[in-house]
């Protein structure tokens, strides 16, 4: 069982949290929060295009979840007056869905390949033509008598979404126009996007309790909108429903939900305190780290690990993980020098 798909703090969505979200999206580019840089880009690609009346180029956002990949999809064909198809990697199972997909899109359609990074290999090879020459190659038959014949595509712009970058093919990452990593956003940032989502759901939400909010949402705008939701409805049962909701609410509410002020869950503190009480402040293999916490070394590593990593609570060596000062001081322990482990046997 994995404990992380759950978590009020999982950067992926809940199930069944996908209709929420779709009411909350952005729908331009200026509703959309933060992420100056690439928004600024992608204005300037949007404008560009369209005073040369083609399709902008293909577009390849890559990050963690919940900042914003399949929003900021839908906003580019919002913007450029296209429609948008949806798929995703795992979704196109053969090469023929894809060209299935392809030879069904109009000129200036946005297709958008979520996870693109788990397409199959073959199914890949269709993509490179379609990218580059909008064209399509469809081999008929097998064997000596196969025949290719080429479709031609109407000009399109693929919009492909990956949290792990890393793991594109070189010809597929090549092939795309503008490749826009999207960031953690700022507590600040999240205070807007929470600000949007309160007028958004009708609820009155004090700046200071925004401010609080955001802080723990790990930078991610999902955490925060899930949050502001969590904290609404304990503000609806004891102040009744319109009351505003101020900063003191919010925090009793962040805490009966265990959701602390780095953001972190239970799960999370879990790792920290074995980390530093019990292993010394490591170096600790995850295996080891995993089984004193009682949870599956996958979740560690998949859910778990990365926002402290990223957030500098925990690093990464080869003989395992150490707990930084960051993490010493979150615990309330005085940071210093980590105790001299005994040697490796
Ligand atoms: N910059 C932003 N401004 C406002 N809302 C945002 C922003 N980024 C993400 N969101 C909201 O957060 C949720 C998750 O965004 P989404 O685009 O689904 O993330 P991703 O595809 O990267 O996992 C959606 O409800 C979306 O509207
Ligand atoms: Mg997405």
């Amino acid at each position: 069982m994995s404990a992380g798909g759950q978590r009020l703090v999982a950067a992926d969505p809940a199930p069944g949290e996908r209709r929420f979200e779709e009411g909350l999206r952005p729908r331009t580019l200026d509703e959309f929060v933060g992420q100056e840089r690439i928004r600024e880009n992608l204005r300037v690609f949007v404008a560009a295009a369209r005073e040369r009346g083609e399709p902008i180029d293909h577009q390849l956002f890559h990050g963690p979840p919940g900042l914003g990949k399949t929003a900021l999809a839908h906003i580019l064909a919002r913007e450029m007056g296209a429609e948008i198809k949806v798929t995703s990697g795992p979704a196109i199972e053969r090469a023929g869905d894809l060209a299935a997909l392809l030879s069904n899109l109009g000129p200036g359609d946005v297709l958008f390949i979520d996870e693109i990074h788990r397409l199959h290999p073959a199914v890949e090879e269709i993509l490179y033509p379609a990218m580059e020459d909008f064209r399509l190659d469809l081999v008929i038959g097998q064997g000596p008598g196969a025949q290719t014949i080429r479709l031609d595509l109407p000009r399109f712009t693929l919009v492909g979404a990956t949290t792990r970058a890393g793991l594109l093919s070189s010809p597929l990452r090549d092939r795309f126009g503008y490749l826009a990593r999207l960031e953690y956003y700022p507590p600040e940032d999240l205070v807007r996007v929470l600000a949007r989502t309160a007028r958004l759901l009708s609820v009155q939400l004090h700046p200071d309790a925004a401010l609080e909010i955001a802080r723990r949402s790990r930078g991610t705008p999902r955490i925060a909108n899930r949050l502001l939701r969590r904290v609404r409805d304990f503000a609806a049962v004891y102040d009744g429903r319109g009351a505003e909701i101020g900063a003191d609410r919010a925090r009793f509410a962040l805490e009966r939900l265990e959701v602390d002020e780095a953001g972190f869950d239970r799960l999370d503190r879990a790792l920290l305190t074995a980390l530093v009480e019990k292993f010394g402040g490591g170096p600790v293999g995850i295996e080891t780290l995993a089984a004193a916490i009682g949870e599956d070394r996958g979740t560690l590593e998949d859910l778990v690990e990365p926002f402290l990593l990223q957030a500098g609570y925990v690093d990464r060596t080869p003989r395992g993980r150490v707990a930084t000062d960051l993490a010493r001081r979150h615990l309330g322990r005085s940071p210093g020098p980590a105790p001299v482990q005994p040697p490796l046997l």
